[in-house]
């Protein structure tokens, strides 16, 4: 069933790609096309194609992007069982657990350096002493999912735990046992060899462990992980590490844009995980950020204390109208469309014969922007309503052409076009 529904969302996407993006075969349009590291219409990239298709990791997971929250960015080595449970238990009274943001996910740091005598993982005893198990089944009676962290070298970053590389089956093993849901696995001390060698083991490993468990590849971006993620896992770093500051932040969104057309339903570019309520942007930022994730389908693991959110960190993270663009069930990720000096429009087709639109000002000065019908895959002559998903409001007028806004320095507009009439 699910592989009916993901094939019958794939041929959706494919026509819709075609409806939308009539300059396709002409070269990505705007200025987009010169940042792509890779030549999309290469033969290598059309080979990739092919096989993604035939060697799909059938978990039946990630239809839509995943959501939910992650530890480094707020916590990152500073993590215990105490602190997971209380996340667990915030995203579920903060309400939102119910706006779809599911997985509770530890990062780095959770185990004990050495491996007990049969070589299984150890959780760290002063952090985790009553064992990720136990971690999980509470995780699980709060209605929500578990997502751990491993490495495909032989330890993982921080250097305090081992990584999986030559334990892949035991490891994957061990996680279904504890009820794990979703893991993420990095690229650290990996001793030179290549990451299309390392992460298919897991790969296999986890499709033998006998648990649905999300594969979320952190790779970095080292080796083009998009155009080989697809049939090894759910989802794929195309960057390294972002931190919490505009530059830092945009430069993932660019990073990731060129790979737009090899995100599905099934299979996600991954900029990394959100800054949001981390205060190192401005709120008008972080609006951007949230933006930029929604539409470009990328998971949704928040990254702050979700223990102690502000009353602008709810607002942005809890806006179901931008979740819905994110979740959309076609899954196309939207793409940069036009780039003028500071001036972007960004834009992807969502369900409904709809287009989500995303007018960036990158620059210092407040500025007027236009997104033209012709950039964004709307015939000519459609007549459009606008929703302006900040503000929840549909604006008065309909727009024919052209819809433009004025926009403050480092902030943006986000629109649903619905044709009218
Ligand atoms: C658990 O981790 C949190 C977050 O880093 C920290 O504030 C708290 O002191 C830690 N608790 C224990 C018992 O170590
Ligand atoms: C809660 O967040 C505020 C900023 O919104 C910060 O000043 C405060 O230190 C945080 N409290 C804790 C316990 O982390
Ligand atoms: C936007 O469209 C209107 C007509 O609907 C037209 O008058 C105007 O020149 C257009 N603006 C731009 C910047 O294309």
């Amino acid at each position: 069933m699910v592989g009916r529904k993901w094939s019958d969302g794939l041929l959706l996407a494919v026509l819709f790609a075609c409806v939308w993006w009539p300059s396709a075969a002409g070269g990505a349009p705007g200025g987009a096309a010169s940042k792509a590291k890779v030549d999309l219409k290469s033969s290598t990239y059309l080979h990739y194609k092919q096989e993604y298709r035939r060697n799909l990791l059938a978990n039946g997971l990630g239809l839509t992007p995943p959501m939910g929250w992650n530890s480094w960015n707020h916590f990152a080595c500073v993590i215990n069982e105490t602190v997971i449970r209380e996340t667990a238990d915030a995203l579920v009274s903060t309400g939102l657990s119910k706006l779809g943001y599911e997985y509770v996910n530890i990062d780095d740091c959770w185990a004990e350096i050495a491996r007990d005598y049969h070589g299984n993982f150890v959780a760290k005893n002063t952090a985790f002493p009553s064992g990720i198990k136990a971690l999980a089944d509470y995780v699980h009676s709060k209605g929500l999912k578990i997502g751990i962290y491993s490495d495909s070298g032989y330890f993982t970053c921080s250097k305090t735990m081992p990584g999986s590389l030559g334990h892949e089956e035991q490891d994957a093993k061990t996680f279904a046992a504890w009820g794990i849901d979703y893991l993420k696995y990095d690229n650290c001390n990996n001793g030179g060899t290549k990451p299309t060698v390392r992460y298919p083991v897991m790969t296999r490993a986890l499709m033998k462990a006998g648990r649905p468990i999300f594969f979320s590849l952190c790779e970095w971006g080292d080796l083009h992980p998009a155009l080989w993620g697809a049939k090894t896992g759910n989802s794929w770093r195309t960057t390294n590490d972002i931190s919490d500051t505009w530059d830092s932040m945009m430069s993932r969104a660019d990073l990731n844009e060129p790979y737009a057309e090899l995100a599905r339903p099934g299979g996600w570019n991954d900029p990394d995980m959100l800054e949001v309520g981390n205060g190192g942007m401005t709120k008008n930022e972080y609006m951007v950020h949230f933006s930029i994730w929604a539409i470009s389908k990328a998971p949704l693991l928040l990254g702050c204390d979700i223990r102690n959110l502000s009353k602008d960190t709810w607002e942005i993270i809890s806006n179901k109208e931008v979740i819905a663009v994110n979740q959309d069930p076609l899954g196309i990720q939207a793409k940069k469309v036009r780039s003028e000096g500071d001036q972007e429009v960004w834009a992807g087709p969502i369900a409904g014969y709809r287009v989500a639109v995303l007018l960036v000002n990158r620059g210092t000065y407040r500025y007027a922007l236009t997104a033209r019908w012709d950039d964004i895959g709307l015939p000519l002559e459609t007549v459009a309503e606008a929703r302006d998903l900040w503000e929840h409001k549909t604006l008065k007028n309909t727009f024919v052409g052209n819809i433009s806004a004025t926009i403050d320095g480092h902030s943006c507009k986000l629109y649903i076009l619905k044709p009218v009439g």
